[in-house]
C-alpha cells in the first residue's frame, strides 16, 4: 500500500501556514477507507483521504483564525477570496485535483453535478437514517475520483445555520450581498454539507 510520501508531507509545511473554510470531519468518517489491498496496489480510497483531510485541516485551522482575530463577518471575507486559492495550492503541493462541491451551493461554482449529486442524496439518506457517511471511489476516464463526506459541526452554523438565530446579522448581511443565490444557510450540527472531490492519476 503506497502512502504520502515523506517529500509531499514536507512541501505542505509551508502551505499550512497559510490562512483558509471547512469542517474537520473527513478525517472522522474514515471507517471504509481502511481497506486491506495487495502491496503492489496503491489504496486511492486512503490516499485521497490525506489529501482531502490535509486540505481541510488548513482550510480550517485559517478559518478558526479569521473568525477568533476579526469575528465571522470578517471571516466570510475570508472565505470569500481564500478558500478558492487555497484550495488550489494544496492540489499543486500534492498534484491532485481537488475541489469542495454542494447539492445545497453557496458559491455556484460549488454546484455538484451528477454522481455527486447522488452520492450526497444517499448520504443525506444514511445520515438521517443514524448511519455514517462512506467515503466512495470510482474510476472514471483513467482517474480515480474520490468523494468524502463534509460534515456540519457547531462552528459551521454561524455562517451555514438559522438565519435567525444563529447567523447574526452583520454575517447575514455581507452573505446576502456576496451570495445572492446561497442556498447554504438553514443547516444544523452532524449534517451534510458538502463533499470533497479528488480526482487522482491512476498509477
Ligand atoms: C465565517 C463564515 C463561515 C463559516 C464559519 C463556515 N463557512 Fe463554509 N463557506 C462560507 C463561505 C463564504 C463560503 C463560500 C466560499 C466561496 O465563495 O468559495 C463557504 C463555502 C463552503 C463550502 C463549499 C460549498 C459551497 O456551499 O459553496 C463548504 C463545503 C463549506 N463551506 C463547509 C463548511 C463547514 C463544514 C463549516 C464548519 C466546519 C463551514 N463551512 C464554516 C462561510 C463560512
Amino acid at each position: 500500500m503506497k502512502k504520502i510520501s515523506p517529500r509531499k508531507l514536507f512541501l505542505l509545511s509551508p502551505v499550512l501556514l497559510l490562512l483558509s473554510c471547512g469542517g474537520r470531519n473527513a478525517n472522522e468518517q474514515s471507517d471504509t477507507a481502511q481497506l486491506s489491498t495487495p502491496e503492489d496496489t496503491v489504496d486511492y480510497l486512503a490516499l485521497g483521504q490525506e489529501y482531502a483531510a490535509q486540505t481541510q485541516s488548513v482550510l480550517g485551522k485559517n478559518l478558526m483564525q479569521a473568525i477568533q482575530s476579526e469575528g465571522s463577518a470578517h471571516a466570510v471575507d475570508f472565505c470569500n477570496t481564500r478558500a478558492y486559492p487555497l484550495t488550489d495550492s494544496m492540489a499543486q503541493v500534492l498534484n491532485v485535483h481537488l475541489k469542495r462541491v454542494s447539492d445545497q451551493p453557496r458559491n455556484p461554482d460549488n454546484a455538484a453535478d451528477g454522481s455527486q449529486l447522488q452520492y450526497i442524496k444517499a448520504g443525506k439518506e444514511k445520515l438521517a437514517q443514524g448511519g455514517k457517511v462512506s467515503p466512495q471511489l470510482q474510476e472514471f476516464d483513467g482517474k480515480m475520483i474520490a468523494y468524502y463526506p463534509i460534515i456540519t459541526n457547531t462552528m459551521c452554523l454561524q455562517c451555514h445555520g438559522d438565519p435567525n438565530r444563529q447567523i447574526n446579522q452583520e454575517t447575514l448581511a455581507k452573505l446576502n450581498t456576496l451570495y445572492p443565490e446561497d442556498q447554504a444557510k438553514g443547516y444544523a450540527e452532524n449534517q451534510l454539507r458538502g463533499i470533497w472531490v479528488v480526482e487522482m492519476d491512476k498509477e
